[in-house]
């Protein structure tokens, strides 16, 4: 099974993928946990990534495309995959094209996962991530057991430094102009299934089923 989630920051892409990825068995790619990896090992890709997230901006697209490029190739990769937060520009789903064209493969599904800006703004202020193992919390809807600590792994939850509500108006806008055009590529290939972002968190692994067959 080969998805692409998209749709807007905040939205639930990735609690939504993590929960697919429980369903089928299929390993997720995170471009953003990806990034925010490389930024804090402090590696030469990092470096560079750094002041486009922390602006709210894509990050250039040959350092993503070169990133991803490299994770699609390793072995665990070879019965599926979940991309989440790619393609997120022309050029990038231009990327994926040929990268899946050379291993004679195609997308099955693209997840278009739709919330409103201010649900979205309500949202992400409230979010807390992990560092460590990239879980997500939410302080209403999913807090986690203890006060600051992920679940999984232990690590302290931290609120992301794009979480703040002047990045996230520009996370919104740098959606709207470059990634949300994507949806009308995919359109024609009959493979985009919509799920809202506010559906109730015990009812999705039942509604993603239901979709994905
Ligand atoms: P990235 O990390 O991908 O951020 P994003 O796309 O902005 O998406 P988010 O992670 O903010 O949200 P999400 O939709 O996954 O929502 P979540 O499930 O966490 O990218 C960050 C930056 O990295 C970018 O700005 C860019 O700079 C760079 N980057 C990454 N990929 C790139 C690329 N391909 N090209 C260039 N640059 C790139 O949910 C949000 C909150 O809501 C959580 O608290 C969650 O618990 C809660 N929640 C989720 N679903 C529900 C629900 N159904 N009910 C109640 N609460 C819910």
């Amino acid at each position: 099974m080969r998805i692409v989630m998209l749709g807007p920051p905040g939205s639930g892409k990735g609690t939504q993928a993590r929960i697919v990825s429980e369903l089928y068995g299929v390993p997720v790619v995170t471009t953003g946990d990806m990034l925010r990896d490389a930024v804090a090992r402090g590696t030469e890709h990092g470096r560079v990534a750094k002041g486009f997230m922390d602006r709210g901006e894509l990050v250039p697209d040959r350092i993503v495309n070169m990133v991803v490029r490299e994770r699609l190739s390793m072995p665990d990769l070879e019965a599926g995959f979940i991309l989440d937060g790619f393609p997120r520009s022309t050029a990038q789903a231009y990327a994926l094209d040929r990268i899946l064209r050379e291993r004679g493969l195609r997308l099955d599904y693209v997840i278009h996962v739709t919330l409103g800006d201010e649900a979205i703004a309500a949202r992400l202020g409230n979010r807390r991530s992990c560092p460590g193992c990239g879980a997500v919390y939410h302080l209403e809807s999913k807090p986690p057991r203890a006060v600051g600590v992920c679940d999984e792994c232990g690590s302290g939850l931290v609120l992301r430094d794009d979480d703040k509500p002047k990045v996230i108006r520009h996370r919104l806008e740098v959606y709207r102009e470059k990634t949300r055009p994507l949806l009308d590529r995919y359109m024609g290939a009959g493979i985009i299934r919509e799920v809202p972002g506010d559906c109730p968190l015990d009812e999705l692994p039942g509604l993603l089923r239901r979709i994905l067959g």
